[in-house]
């Protein structure tokens, strides 16, 4: 079984990935994650930039390492693994959307996911999972939110880490992510055309679960 999950930042769409990959107990590929672990490479590298080039980021790529696992994408830096923490910081989200912008990166990346998922099964998540990296997924959700939804829940995470948040700070962050990632030359964000879209605002995370597990039924039974 191979699935695809994609969809804006906040939407929920790595909670959703993860449990699929526990409940089928197959490897999960966090896309976005590897994208958050380039960016801090290139930050502590180059510093805080406003602009990348692929000259600067293509010597840095070797040492990086991805392990996709049950229930989690590990990602390796001279093999030492990265803390969650700093790659789920607001920064290291912003550097990851620069590499975003460099289609050179995109295609060599996307060819190293396709050659770690090969012909095994998979939960790919990210932009580009249903569209380039598995095309030919038995599944493709699009999880989405409303962007003051996607502000909301990302205002609760920092204050539930203790930390502070300006609510219409977030929401511009946010907006202004989407209108990058959607934007961009190469490889602008859209669902896949064969995507099931779910929105998840205003619902629990139970009862979209409970969506996305009667859909994968419906895929096993064929
Ligand atoms: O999924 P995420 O929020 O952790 O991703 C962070 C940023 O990385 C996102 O704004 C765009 C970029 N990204 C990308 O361009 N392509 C991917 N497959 C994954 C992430």
């Amino acid at each position: 079984m191979k699935i695809a999950i994609d969809g804006p930042a906040g939407s929920g769409k790595s909670t959703i990935a993860r449990e699929i990959s526990l409940s089928l107990k197959i490897p999960y590929l966090e896309t976005g994650l590897v994208y958050r672990a380039v960016g801090y490479l290139v930050k502590k590298k180059l510093g805080s930039v406003d602009q990348l080039y692929w000259e600067d980021v293509e010597p840095l790529l070797s040492s990086v390492e991805v392990i996709p696992e049950v229930g989690r994408t590990r990602v390796l830096i001279d093999g030492a693994e990265v803390s969650s923490e700093e790659l789920r910081s607001e920064e290291a989200g912003r550097m990851a959307s620069l590499i975003g912008t460099l289609g050179e990166f995109r295609e060599y990346i996307n060819d190293e996911f396709r050659r770690l998922v090969g012909k095994g099964q998979a939960v790919v998540e990210g932009r580009d999972a249903g569209t380039n990296i598995i095309p030919d997924a038995d599944l493709k959700l699009f999880i989405t939110a409303s962007p003051e939804e996607r502000a909301k829940r990302r205002l609760k995470q920092l204050k539930d880490r203790g930390e502070e948040g300006d609510y219409e700070e977030i929401l511009k962050k946010i907006v202004d992510r989407d209108r990058r990632d959607m934007e961009r030359k190469d490889y602008p964000f859209k669902p896949a055309p064969d995507a099931v879209i779910v929105d998840t605002t205003g619902r629990s995370l139970e009862e979209v679960l409970r969506e996305v597990f009667s859909l994968l039924n419906r895929v096993e039974r064929g």
